[in-house]
């Protein structure tokens, strides 16, 4: 069976106000009913896969286990950060948690939508083989923009049905790379979706940032358990470099392939993303809560608390949650990054 790891740790400031530091994006219902953190749970559930092991800030557990449990999922561990030290440390504590060291783990962020959940398992179904016999696996989506954001992979040859070797990888290139690298084709974005063996992935840390396996070992060898929580040690785990799966494993490693997939993968990067993913109403508007429109086109509006009320207006973002309130012509969400700093002075 797989082993769903679900990473949930991102502070996700660009959709403030609704995403804060409390109650970052995952946790919230923002494509559908189910907040993002049910979906990816929901995602990975049946028979191919076992319980999931989830990757939280401490601070988060309560409300881990609560919308966990709100659709029957029971974690196997739920391994509790003391403090973010990004995605490759976090990874580390689930795999040295899994119990059996060749068990294949599909790490999943918790905030990411997938629309076609049967091409995802599909393209899981042709990473297998290859995962078994010891690759990393990534998933690859088509790009349509110069993204700076993203991973982009250069696809090389094809060595099993629907699955590539990684001819590069390189995370959050400069603007003018990525734009050659779309007009070049050939390449893919990396979807922040990995498939290995604990094993494999372990043998890579040793290899290419020993010193964080070593600190992440320590910190569950002197963290304490609690059922199903674990609490690494802090002290240990702090002493771990700070740095990212892309950075740390995937640009170095040798042996990783990339499942090519259209999935209806989006990373809701922005309410700019969130409105291109969302059902709209015949004048392309997206609402959520209490929203009076009149005469308004192609906007997103969204409360959780007080009523939003418009007439004549377009292509707008408008987002009330608390006392807080964002509005910003559409095309410009990723500036919430500013208003962040902004409020930090
Ligand atoms: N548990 C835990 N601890 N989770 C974390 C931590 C951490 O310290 N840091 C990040 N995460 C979680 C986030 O919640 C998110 O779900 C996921 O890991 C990825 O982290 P991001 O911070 O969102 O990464 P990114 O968007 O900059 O880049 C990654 O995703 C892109 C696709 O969305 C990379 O993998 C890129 O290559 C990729 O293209
Ligand atoms: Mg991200």
């Amino acid at each position: 069976t797989i082993v769903p790891v679900i990473l949930s740790g991102g502070s996700g400031t660009r959709l403030w106000p609704m995403s804060r530091p409390e109650r970052p994006k995952q946790f919230l219902p923002l494509t559908a009913d189910e907040t993002m953190l049910q979906l990816t749970a929901r995602r990975a559930a049946g028979e191919r896969f076992a319980a999931p092991i989830v990757v939280a800030n401490a601070a988060h557990a309560g409300e881990v286990e609560e919308q966990l449990g709100g659709i029957g999922v029971t974690a196997q561990a739920l391994v509790l950060e003391p403090a973010g030290r990004n995605t490759a440390p976090a990874i580390a504590l689930a795999a040295l948690v899994a119990e059996d060291p060749e068990a294949a783990l599909l790490v999943m962020p918790s905030d990411h939508v997938i629309a076609d959940v049967d091409a995802f398992h599909a393209a899981i179904g042709r990473a297998l083989p290859l995962v078994n016999d010891g690759w990393l696996v990534t998933f690859g989506i088509e790009p349509d923009a110069p993204e700076t954001g993203y991973g982009w992979i250069q696809t090389g040859e094809e060595i099993a049905p629907g699955v590539h070797r990684v001819a590069r990888f390189v995370e959050k290139p400069k603007l003018d790379r990525a734009q050659a690298m779309l007009a070049q084709g050939g390449h893919a974005w990396n979807g922040g979706i990995f498939l290995f063996r604990a094993d494999m992935y372990l043998g890579a840390l040793a290899a290419h940032a020993p010193e964080m396996l070593t600190a992440v070992r320590t910190s569950i060898e002197q963290g304490r358990r609690d059922g199903a929580r674990i609490h690494p040690d802090a002290a240990a785990f702090a002493t771990s470099p700070s740095d990212s799966i892309d950075y740390a494993v995937m640009e170095k490693a040798d042996r990783v392939a990339v499942v090519p997939v259209a999935m209806g993968w989006s990373d809701v990067g922005s309410w700019d993303a969130l409105h291109a993913i969302s059902q709209t109403d015949p004048h392309g508007n997206v609402h959520g809560g209490e929203v009076i429109a009149v005469d308004t086109q192609n906007c997103l509006v969204r409360s959780d608390g007080v009523r939003i009320a418009m007439v004549g207006v377009s292509d707008l973002v408008v987002v009330a949650s608390g006392n807080d309130i964002l509005v910003l012509p559409r095309g410009r969400s990723q500036e919430v990054r500013k208003l962040i700093d902004a409020m930090k002075k």
